[in-house]
């Protein structure tokens, strides 16, 4: 089956799942772009107009979003953009755990589908996903290994429109971002992923 394929069919299995926390109360975006891209980027959630327009990041925090792929001249329909819960929690609150853990199966798939070179995290939520320890304001912008992908921790475009500081933060790791895709880091000896200390010590860039 071809990615865009199982990308459907998966689609239509989350859709089918009453069990998931926020069925019926928002709609599922499921995410979209590129399947074939090199570089997947996840999100948190939806807020509110990507619930209404059922598509990821085309709020205030996406059009960020696309200036800053636009000044590194990635046009948004190379890239693949997701979120780990797929509907909006209610008011924009945090997603809960329990949120995160029932969208986690689902998300695991999603990126074994789309299989890409990078994985870009935007924000804390996103990153812990992959590691838990790790802290997105220690962590950001230091690419490592997990698994066979590369996973490049971003802050957050929504918490870079609240704090200038983050904004220039969040457009100087983007600009790592073709470097990362041009020459993969080599894989050097990367240990397990949790992050601690000496995983940080392995920062390939
Ligand atoms: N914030 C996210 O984390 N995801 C979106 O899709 C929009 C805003």
């Amino acid at each position: 089956m071809d990615k865009n394929s199982a990308l459907s069919e998966l689609k239509k299995e989350i859709e089918a799942d009453k069990k998931l926390p926020l069925y019926g109360a928002a709609n599922l975006v499921f995410g979209e772009g590129n399947s074939n891209t090199d570089v997947l980027f996840i999100g948190e959630a939806p807020g509110y107009h990507e619930d209404q327009q059922m598509r990821p990041f085309v709020g205030q925090a996406g059009k960020l979003l696309d200036k800053l792929l636009l000044a590194i001249a990635w046009p948004r329909g190379n890239i693949y953009i997701t979120n780990i819960v797929k509907r909006r929690p209610p008011a924009n609150r945090d997603p809960l755990p329990e949120e995160i853990e029932a969208y986690k199966p689902y998300l695991k798939r999603q990126i074994e589908i789309i299989n890409p070179k990078v994985i870009a995290t935007l924000g804390r939520f996103s990153l812990n996903y992959f590691l838990p320890l790790a802290k997105i304001s220690r962590d950001h912008g230091v690419a490592q290994y997990y698994g066979e992908y590369i996973l490049m921790p971003l802050y957050h475009p929504a918490a870079a429109l609240r704090a200038g500081a983050v904004l220039k933060e969040l457009e100087s790791d983007f600009k790592k971002l073709p470097e990362i895709l041009k020459n993969p880091p080599e894989r050097k000896t990367l240990p397990k992923l949790e992050t601690k200390k000496e995983d940080i010590q392995n920062k390939l860039f």
